[in-house]
């Protein structure tokens, strides 16, 4: 797993996401959004993207500048850290991690959800990801030397969520953590097959889960 920084001006994802819930700090979502609820834990992995933070995230984001942002940072930012042709997550995972809560139900390594294991992930937080508001994941396969991906707002991660076991646990920071993550597959590596995605059901296939650069 390596870390990256990236230019917050020209890519402000931040910027987009806090008028897109009407907020000014993006970790106090919790308390600024005019719509904002807390829930119970989270503890069903196929109902972790279905809060009403996230329906709000994925009805709304295509009315703002983030695909044209975040389809520009995949070319000029991540295919040249791949250095070979890749496939991308067309729709990025949003994530809330509420204080007191998870973002994501239980530890588990992609491949585990219909994955392939030459994915990569990128993470990528709109808020400081630090302690546990952020991912912990494992540093070796089957290591379980779990280890907190800390950022700032201008860096992210790249890592293999694919093979490591990672999860969430109970966020006590006092801030949520707002962030997306994706996913990157070597052209080379793609399968046409029937899987699909666990949380929204996508065909895991390019023009649907899949986009091609
Ligand atoms: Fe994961």
């Amino acid at each position: 797993m390596k870390k990256y920084s990236y230019d917050i001006e020209k890519y402000n994802f931040v910027l987009e996401v806090k008028n897109l819930f009407e907020v000014k700090t993006l970790s106090n979502i919790h308390k600024e959004w005019e719509k904002a609820i807390s829930y119970d834990v989270l503890d069903n992995a196929e109902k972790d993207q279905d809060t009403i933070y996230h329906r709000h995230f994925y009805d709304n984001i295509e009315f703002t500048r983030w695909y044209s942002l975040y389809n520009s940072f995949i070319k000029e930012k991540i295919q040249p850290l791949i250095g070979e042709d890749i496939l991308y997550q067309k729709i990025p995972t949003f994530r809330v991690h509420l204080p007191f809560n998870l973002s994501v139900a239980e530890f588990h390594r992609d491949r585990d959800y219909s994955h392939s294991k030459y994915e990569k992930n990128i993470y990528l937080p709109l808020t400081k990801a630090f302690g546990n508001n952020t991912i912990w994941a494992e540093t070796k396969h089957g290591m379980e030397d779990f280890r907190s991906l800390e950022a700032n707002i201008g860096e992210i991660w790249l890592w293999d969520g694919a093979n490591l076991l990672h999860g969430n646990k109970i966020n006590d920071t006092g801030q949520s953590r707002v962030s997306v993550d994706f996913r990157i597959l070597p052209v080379s590596k793609y399968e046409n097959n029937n899987n699909k995605s666990i949380t929204n059901k996508t065909k895991m296939i390019i023009g649907e889960y899949w986009q091609n650069l």
